[in-house]
């Protein structure tokens, strides 16, 4: 290993009594990381994956959308809701209804910064009322049993002048949080501007050595996940980005923890592969009005830095059969495979999500990611 990056071999991760291996996360992720997301994630290593932030509110309320995406992990591996509110008994509530449907663990979000959120005094908001949040964790503690442990994510503070993460966290977990993530940004940074590894350093630092404390933002290489482990002492690292269309990153990481090397990019069977996996999961498991959406999605991740990927993706947006989408991804990767025969350059590196998303953002909002642009 680099002499830079030195830190502790990851033993596993103890959450509470879970024990989940290396501790190498799926970020939760709205539209993002639903079931097919995360059950391919977990097949490449991903040792916990979360849902999709899901309203308190919504779900109480019997909303179905909501409800309908509290889905159980395929192959019975664990998994986490991630839930957000304000009212004690309603999140006590909607806990009881994640754990009905078979969650591991119920992650409650102070981290979410966007407007929409922060406007009733939810996500990120709660890190400026730190009793409320305390009130939280301590209703949906009582509610759930004792096999499921309730855990936190949220950011670094609310703004440049109200960096608060160690002390809120340690509330937290006297409340009864068993494990603590931080987004290294402030709520006032959205996207934009760097990931602050010190603050979450600090949160190790100030919390108990049982609580597990994993570092969250930006990480997306091999070296972005070993500078985040190594400066901050963190127990694990939670990938959002740098996992869509990447999903064999867990690969890489699992493999680094376990010693042994990288296997590195993808080969085009292995994407082709995937990307079949993944779309069969959408047509099993998605609403069938989000077909064509969500189809239309794997074959811009998975054909993203491959030869002839951007006229994939302008034929795919004027398709609207899903059978067709399927057909057309197939003979895609059969062209490209043909092409690799022949000993052309077909390009195997999947292009930087991270970079390209912030890009966009600061096209759109020049620097300044829009709180409602962004989820969390
Ligand atoms: C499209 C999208 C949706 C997100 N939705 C959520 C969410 O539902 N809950 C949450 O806690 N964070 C959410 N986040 C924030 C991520 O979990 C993560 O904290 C953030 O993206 C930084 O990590 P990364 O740089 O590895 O992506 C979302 C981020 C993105 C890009």
């Amino acid at each position: 290993m680099n002499e830079r990056f030195c830190y502790p071999p990851a033993s596993p991760m103890r959450v509470a009594h879970l024990e989940l291996g290396p501790g190498i996360l799926l970020a939760p992720m709205e539209a993002v990381t639903d079931l097919p997301f995360r059950t391919v994630c977990e097949e490449q290593g991903a040792a916990l994956t979360f849902t999709e932030f899901l309203s308190a509110d919504a779900l109480t309320r019997g909303a179905a959308k909501a409800v309908s995406r509290m889905w159980p992990s395929q192959g019975g591996r664990r998994f986490a809701v991630q839930i957000f509110g304000r009212e004690p008994e309603v999140l006590a509530r909607a806990a009881g209804m994640a754990a009905e449907v078979g969650a591991s663990i119920v992650d409650i979000n102070m981290g979410c910064p966007a407007k929409k959120v922060t406007s009733g005094l939810c996500g990120s908001a709660l890190m400026r009322e730190p009793e409320v949040a305390v009130a939280l964790v301590r209703a949906v503690r009582a509610a759930l049993p004792s096999s499921i442990p309730v855990t936190v994510k949220h950011r670094v503070g609310w703004d440049d002048a109200s960096i608060n993460a160690p002390e809120f966290a340690l509330r937290l977990v006297d409340a009864g949080a068993a494990m603590i993530t931080v987004h290294g940004r402030t709520r006032a940074q959205g996207f934009s501007g760097s990931v602050r590894l010190p603050p979450i350093a600090a949160v190790r630092a100030a919390l108990p050595r049982h609580i597990p404390v994993i570092g969250n933002g930006d990480v997306k290489t091999v070296a972005d996940y070993q500078r985040m482990r190594a400066d901050t002492g963190v127990d694990g690292v939670m990938i959002g980005r740098g996992a869509m269309g990447n999903p064999w990153f867990f690969r890489s990481l699992q493999a680094l923890e376990a010693g042994q090397p990288d296997p590195g990019p993808p080969s085009l069977d292995e994407r082709r592969a995937v990307w079949r996996r993944h779309a069969d999961l959408v047509l099993e498991h998605s609403v069938e009005r989000m077909h064509v959406h969500e189809l239309r999605k794997t074959l811009a991740w998975y054909s993203r830095g491959l030869r002839g990927g951007a006229d994939l993706r302008t034929r795919a947006g004027l398709e609207k059969r899903p059978a067709a989408l399927l057909e057309m991804g197939e003979s895609f990767f059969e062209g490209v495979k043909q092409a690799e025969r022949a000993g052309a350059a077909v390009g195997t590196t999947p292009a930087d999500p991270i970079a390209k998303s912030i890009a966009r953002q600061e096209r759109l909002h020049g620097g300044r990611v829009e709180a409602d642009e962004c989820a969390a």
